[in-house]
């Protein structure tokens, strides 16, 4: 048998395996789980959006090749330059600062391949989205964690970093709104994170799908917190906003260096988004937008009945003010892999681990809030039957 590449048997244990490994074995035994492990929305697509997507479909020009490939139609970067200057009072410009991707995940897997070398150090929070860390060591990098605390908001204390370390540091990975903590970032921390990337000279990177799905504050960007001369780049999605996680669709938004060793990368790999998918983006990202708020009256509605339980179940928890997930405490002394085995043994729910986004993560079980109403309702009341924990 011919032996994969090395960087496979380098990436770290996949925590989340023995998880499903579970949940597999508890439906074998006839169990009804219901998982509030993924988050994928299960709301619609808007109809709009739907619509420019058919008529797109129908024009022979959507069929080829999409026009200017890998960096995105001009008419898609447009609306993704007014988009962010509409949301964030961000100007870019749609030909050296905007690029179109085939999902904010993209983007992440793309910056490592055009920045890091073997051996170059790769700053990632603990806990975090495991995306980051596995591209970082497709790109032969190592990964340092930055430890994270709910003491500090989740936000990375760049006192602590020791000085010699950022000078090394190639990129810095930040994700606000956070998946899995649901932290936000202000427009100070914004303002610090800028000077913090200009001085050390290390690019600053915000995965910020969930910009959107913020309860009850105005969404904030890292691009606001100084010019696009700093080196940072923003990815967004069309993903949570609009319910478009099948379409594969985001964008790149900063620093013209940085996208455009982007574009080397995407040029070399892919050809850029289906074009009649970037019509439809553009429909969704100029078109009405009350479809948010509705989105936000469904999530809130969801977490605040998940928040109810987890105090039924005597558990402290404050309600999270962005993304669609619940990142709850465990019981005192209990760990997040093993607390997560109880729920699905006991109740049939499956939750994630917070153990699986680092070490950090460990006093935590994440859930999300994507499942339908009556389900989310039956996973809840099994376990406020459980009853104190
Ligand atoms: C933090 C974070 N980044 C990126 C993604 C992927 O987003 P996209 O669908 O835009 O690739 C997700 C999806 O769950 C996520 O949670």
């Amino acid at each position: 048998m011919v032996r994969t590449a090395e960087r496979l048997a380098q990436l770290p244990p996949y925590l989340f395996v023995q998880i499903r490994q579970k949940e597999r074995e508890a439906k074998a035994r006839g169990i009804d789980v219901i998982s509030l492990g993924v988050g994928d929305p299960d709301q619609p697509t808007p109809d709009h959006v739907i619509d420019a997507l058919c008529a797109a479909a129908h024009d022979p020009a959507m069929h080829v090749y999409p026009p200017d490939e890998e960096r995105g139609m001009a008419e898609f970067r447009q609306a993704v330059a007014g988009w962010y200057q509409g949301r964030f009072g961000v100007r870019a410009d749609p030909e050296r600062e905007v690029l179109a991707l085939i999902g904010s995940k993209e983007g992440n897997h793309h910056l490592a391949l055009a920045y890091l070398n073997p051996g170059d150090i790769a700053l990632i929070p603990d806990p975090a989205y495991p995306a980051y860390v596995a591209s970082a060591i497709f790109a032969g990098a190592q990964v340092v964690r930055v430890p994270m605390s709910a003491e500090r908001g989740w936000l990375p204390d760049y006192a602590a970093i020791p000085s010699d370390l950022a000078r090394r540091a190639k990129i810095l990975w930040l994700n606000y709104p956070n998946n899995p903590t649901t932290a936000t970032a202000n427009t100070a921390f914004w303002q610090e994170t800028v000077a913090w990337a200009t001085a050390t000279e290390t690019i600053v990177v915000n995965d910020c799908p969930y910009s959107e799905i913020t309860f009850s504050e105005q969404p904030t960007s890292l691009l606001s917190g100084g010019t696009l001369a700093a080196p940072v780049v923003e990815f967004n999605s069309l993903s949570k906003p609009y319910n478009m996680t099948g379409w594969r669709i985001g964008m790149a938004v900063g620093n013209a260096d940085i996208i455009a060793a982007l574009r080397k990368v995407k040029e070399n790999t892919d050809s850029g988004v289906f074009g009649a998918v970037q019509r439809a983006g553009v429909a969704a990202l100029s078109g009405p937008q009350e479809n948010i708020a509705r989105l936000l009256a469904i999530y809130r509605r969801r977490r605040d009945l998940v928040v109810d339980t987890w105090h039924a179940l005597g558990l402290p928890l404050d309600a999270p003010r962005a993304t669609f997930y619940v990142w709850a405490p465990v019981p005192a002394g209990r760990d997040s892999l093993s607390f997560a085995g109880e729920l699905l043994e006991r109740a049939g729910v499956v939750v994630t681990p917070g153990v699986g986004y680092g070490t950090q993560g460990d006093g935590y079980v994440r859930m999300s809030l994507t499942m339908r109403d009556e389900r989310l309702l039956e996973a809840m009341q099994r376990l406020r039957a459980l009853g104190p924990l």
